[in-house]
């Protein structure tokens, strides 16, 4: 009952180390720290177990990989480990496919080879594209429109035609827009640039880090004109991870499940909600459109629910309250 979780130092990877602990899974750690801190190893043992095994390295190198397995008897892998910025991998998409499907490729060699019985595999709603139709099922077609997307879909196929044709059983989890932090406040979102995607920016500006909020785009055909999004607690996604390790996928060797709330929020929605979580103003201007961006996007997540048994629980709210916690608890360690 060894789970190998790559990536776990990361944001999504280290919620779901702590959910994995609790179910009462031991777990191995791999993480080069391309993205990560070192201290949030030290936060991970508080919160488990002082003895967390945690191994440096890339999950593309498979003597590195092999030797884990052996050691620690795995039974199953979470696969975080990846590249995940758009406009990064528009500039640079070949350090993209190197990273992402390479690690990939390399984990789901050993996984066979060895036996290992269960991968978990992040994937994202950016596989969808612009999606024709709403909400987002499993079964809308993938056009991502980017090389990071296009990285991810690549490796899902990867993954089920390797399933397909072994004992390996893969669970594909499509996340939708991961909010929050752990409850204590202890881990959360922190990459080691600043991260420019919408949550992080807000929790700037509210702190009086960043003077405004860009707000791209107010013409859209949505309720407000602003985008839609699905937003989805990390704390819900780590659970949801606990559900696909064990899940039974009946007759499928592989299955793609989409993990969001099935709720979507405007921006400007969101400022509201983040004004009353935080109790701080957010001033914003809204400015031209970002090229890429699609109008609206959220999931059905009644597979995830049927199949998987699970649901997310938290709402928008406590979503904030926990970032601004964490971002909190961060400025006050004066990182
Ligand atoms: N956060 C999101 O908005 C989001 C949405 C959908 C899907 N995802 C996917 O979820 C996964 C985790 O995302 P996150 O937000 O936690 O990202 P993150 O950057 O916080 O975590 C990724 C972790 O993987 C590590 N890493 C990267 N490449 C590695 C390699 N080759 N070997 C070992 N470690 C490596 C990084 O140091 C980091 O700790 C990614 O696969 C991402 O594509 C994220």
């Amino acid at each position: 009952m060894t789970t190998l979780i790559t990536g776990g130092a990361g944001y999504v990877g280290s919620h779901t180390v702590v959910a994995l602990q609790a179910a009462g899974r031991d777990v191995v750690v791999l993480d080069d720290f391309s993205n990560a801190r070192r201290e949030v190893i030290d936060e991970l043992r508080l919160l488990t177990a002082p003895s967390l095994i945690m191994v440096e390295g890339d999950a593309a190198d498979r003597p590195t990989v092999e030797q884990l397995c052996d050691e620690h008897d795995i039974d199953s892998i979470v696969h975080f480990a990846a590249s995940k910025s758009v406009p990064e991998s528009l500039a640079d998409p070949l350090r993209y496919y190197r990273n992402n499907v390479e690690s990939t490729l390399s984990l789901a060699e050993v996984a066979v080879e060895r036996g290992i019985g269960q991968f978990v595999f992040s994937s994202s709603a950016v596989v969808y594209g612009k999606p024709p139709e709403l909400p987002v099922t499993e079964e809308t077609p993938a056009t991502p429109q980017s090389p990071y997307g296009a990285t991810k879909l690549m490796c899902e196929r990867m993954l089920a035609d390797a399933a397909a044709a072994s004992a390996m059983r893969v669970v594909i989890l499509r996340y939708f827009n991961p909010v929050g932090a752990h409850a204590s406040g202890r881990i959360g979102e922190r990459p080691l640039a600043a991260a420019q995607n919408l949550i992080p920016v807000v929790m700037r500006v509210a702190q009086g880090a960043a003077e405004r909020l860009e707000v791209f785009g107010d013409d859209y055909d949505t309720r407000d004109g602003t985008a839609i999004r699905d937003f989805v607690h990390v704390a819900d996604l780590a659970e949801g991870h606990v559900a696909a390790i064990d899940a039974d996928l009946g007759g499928h060797t592989s299955r793609v499940f989409n993990l969001g709330t099935g709720v979507g929020t405007t921006v400007l929605e969101l400022i509201d909600a983040a004004v009353t979580a935080t109790g701080r103003p957010i001033p914003y201007e809204i400015v031209a459109r970002r090229p890429g961006d699609i109008a609206a996007s959220w999931a059905d997540c009644s597979r995830a629910h049927a199949e998987l048994g699970w649901r997310a629980g938290r709402g928008l709210a406590q979503m904030l309250t926990d970032h601004w916690n964490f971002a909190q608890h961060c400025r006050d360690m004066g990182t």
